[in-house]
């Protein structure tokens, strides 16, 4: 059994004041769930005050992103270890904005994923095919590469530490969501990849969410496909609210 996994990604988004009432908020609101797991990603500037807020809480936290080295001459760069010392979990790589904003390859991303695994973070690795390529026919070989070059060198028993984000990038910030249908389309062909690339138990227990305007009016129909094992929500972790009728979708 996969345990859903709600994750709210915050960007570029909220003060330290902000993000430590964000935080209380969804700890109070959040604080008796037990059918997800729940993971927040603050900026940095605010990760270790919001861990301290969410101690003995379920919400647990992510780092938006790391670089792939323990220490050193690296400015303006975070290390896994640095995230783990902040109350970091998990962090999430291979975001699409970093990839069409900062450049990032899937080369430099397998990087990341191997380091964070070696300093023992959990990875939400996201994928995803932008509109272009998706009308270009181009979908499941986008998704293919990244997933071959994202997870490479990485072991079946290290899979048990990551979790896969399907975000197709005409959908992410756009109110466009894929629908259900488009989006389970894709997730079963991820599954398909884990077990060529890993092995059936991978396929099966691995988790792969979904991510691109999900909202509380559109998550249960997504969670409703057998593939689709939870959320990565962008703007609508922004607001307590959203966020909490998120995590409580009725079924
Ligand atoms: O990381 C989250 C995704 O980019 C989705 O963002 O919910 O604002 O579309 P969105």
């Amino acid at each position: 059994m996969r345990k859903p996994l709600i994750a709210g990604n915050w960007k570029l988004h909220k003060t330290l004041a902000e993000a430590q009432e964000l935080a209380r908020t969804l700890k109070d609101k959040l604080q008796d769930e037990q059918r997800c797991e729940l993971v927040i990603a603050p900026p940095f500037t605010a990760l270790a005050a919001v861990a301290e807020i969410c101690r003995d809480s379920p919400l647990q936290l992510a780092g938006q992103n790391c670089y792939p080295a323990t220490e050193g001459a690296f400015t303006g760069e975070l290390s896994p270890t640095l995230l783990q010392d902040a109350g970091c979990h998990y962090v999430i790589l291979g975001h699409s904005e970093r990839r069409q904003l900062l450049g990032e390859t899937d080369t430099f991303i397998n990087a990341k994923v191997q380091a964070a695994l070696a300093a023992g973070l959990k990875v939400i690795l996201c994928v995803g095919e932008n509109l272009a390529q998706r009308e270009d026919g181009e979908l499941f070989d986008v998704i293919a590469t990244q997933m071959r070059l994202g997870l490479a060198e990485i072991t079946s028993a290290q899979m048990a530490e990551v979790v896969i984000a399907y975000e197709p990038v005409w959908a992410i910030g756009t109110g466009r969501t894929a629908s259900a249908d488009q989006a389970a389309e894709v997730h079963a062909f991820i599954r398909g990849l884990l077990q060529g690339q890993f092995s059936s138990e991978v396929s099966e227990s691995t988790r792969i969410l979904y991510g691109g305007s999900v909202k509380p009016d559109n998550i249960s129909s997504l969670m409703a496909e057998p593939d689709i094992d939870g959320a990565l929500v962008g703007g609508a972790s922004l607001d307590s609210a959203s966020f909490v009728a998120i995590a409580h979708y009725p079924r």
